[in-house]
């Protein structure tokens, strides 16, 4: 078991099944009905899985731009759910096709919305690709259209999703299990 900053970290996805995973997703994609996509970034955890999925999206013979958004919950507990822009888009999504990609898809209050947000200012279509789907903890009504992995209820880090700020940099996606 790999020992990261002293802790124990139990390997749930490792680099080459993502790897694998990624190519499967980017072939899926490119057989999909977007055209002239924007991949939109979720910022910060998304930011390890796009960087590769766009990589596979070329291989797979699409070439998408890309732009980032970052939104924050408001605090925790009676107003979870509600959230706010912290960076915008630097583009008109007006007419365009989004490929909305987040390392997780959760509740589903971020990914509503950001694809309403996406919406509401005249995208003619926002897909959703996510790395993980916590299907058991969905509060909201959405699906993601392609999903790398189902993952257990657990809170899991590394491949850009961390845990206060650490461990964003593994390259595998995993559990912290203990100390060393
Ligand atoms: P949702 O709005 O509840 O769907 O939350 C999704 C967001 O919560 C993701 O973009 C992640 O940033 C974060 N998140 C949810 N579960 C985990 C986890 O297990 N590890 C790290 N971040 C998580
Ligand atoms: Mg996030």
């Amino acid at each position: 078991m790999p020992i990261v900053r002293n802790k124990k970290i139990e390997v749930l996805f490792s680099a080459e099944d993502i790897a694998r995973r990624n190519r499967e997703l980017a072939e899926a994609i490119a057989l999909g009905d977007l055209s002239n996509i924007l991949v939109l970034s979720i910022l910060k955890g998304s930011f390890v899985f796009a960087a590769d999925l766009i990589r596979a999206l070329h291989a797979a013979g699409l070439a998408p731009e890309v732009e980032f958004i970052s939104v924050s919950s408001y605090g925790t507990g009676t107003t979870a759910g509600k959230l706010r822009l912290l960076r915008d888009v630097d583009t008109d999504v007006q007419g365009r096709d989004i490929l909305l990609i987040d390392d997780i898809l959760e509740s589903g209050n971020t990914l509503r919305f950001v694809r309403n947000l996406m919406l509401e200012r005249g995208a003619r279509r926002v897909a959703i690709a996510v790395l993980l789907d916590k299907t058991m903890k969905r509060k909201v009504d959405i699906t993601a259209d392609y999903v790398g992995f189902q993952c257990p209820d657990h809170f899991v880090v590394g491949y850009g999703m961390d845990v206060a700020h650490a461990f964003r940099e593994l390259p595998f996606v995993g559990v912290v299990t203990g100390e060393a």
